[in-house]
């Protein structure tokens, strides 16, 4: 039996509808991977660095990448025990431009080591909220330093 032209109409819309829709999303993908990428550009003007990213971006890449985890690791009922102990390189670590680090750097850098600390010695009952003050240990120093990854530390806030 042949397809009327109204049913061909309507098949035809929503084949349309349904590209669309793939190419937005696809486009958001592209999107959210620029905005992780240049969001030391904020902070530092990318000429001041052409050879590449700076040890202190690298170390904060897998300081977002643990804390990603950690909140896995929480939402699916475990308590993070393990200190990572090359965190402690965040005083030392080369920023993009040597004037990034204001001097509240490093208090804002013990106040994330310690909220660090409390976590890996977190419990069930408090595993949460220590997760949580690990966050804002970032949000706090960022939004005096480089506000540019500010988006990406709120979305790791646990509810
Ligand atoms: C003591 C201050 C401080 C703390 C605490 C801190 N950051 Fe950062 N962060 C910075 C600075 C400064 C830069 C810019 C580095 C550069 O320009 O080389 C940065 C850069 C970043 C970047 C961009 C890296 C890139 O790709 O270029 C991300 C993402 C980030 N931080 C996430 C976090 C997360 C997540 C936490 C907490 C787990 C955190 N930060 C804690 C100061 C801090």
């Amino acid at each position: 039996m042949a397809l009327s032209l109204r049913n061909k109409l309507v098949i035809w819309t929503l084949i349309f509808v349904g590209l669309l829709l793939l190419n937005c999303s696809r486009e958001r993908e592209a999107k959210i991977e620029t905005t992780e990428k240049t969001d030391s550009t904020t902070c530092a003007k990318p000429l001041v660095n052409p050879n590449g990213d700076s040890e202190l971006a690298l170390l904060m890449r897998a300081m977002r990448d643990t804390t990603k985890s950690f909140k896995e690791m929480i939402m699916a009922g475990k308590v993070p025990t393990k200190f990572p102990d090359v965190f402690l390189k965040i005083h030392s670590a080369q920023p993009t431009d040597n004037e990034t680090k204001k001097p509240s750097f490093n208090g804002f850098a013990d106040g994330y080591l310690a909220a660090l600390k409390n976590l890996s010695s977190s419990d069930d009952l408090n595993v949460k909220v220590n997760y949580n003050a690990l966050v804002q240990a970032c949000e706090n120093c960022h939004s005096e330093h480089c506000p540019g990854p500010l988006g990406t530390i709120r979305k790791l806030k646990l509810k």
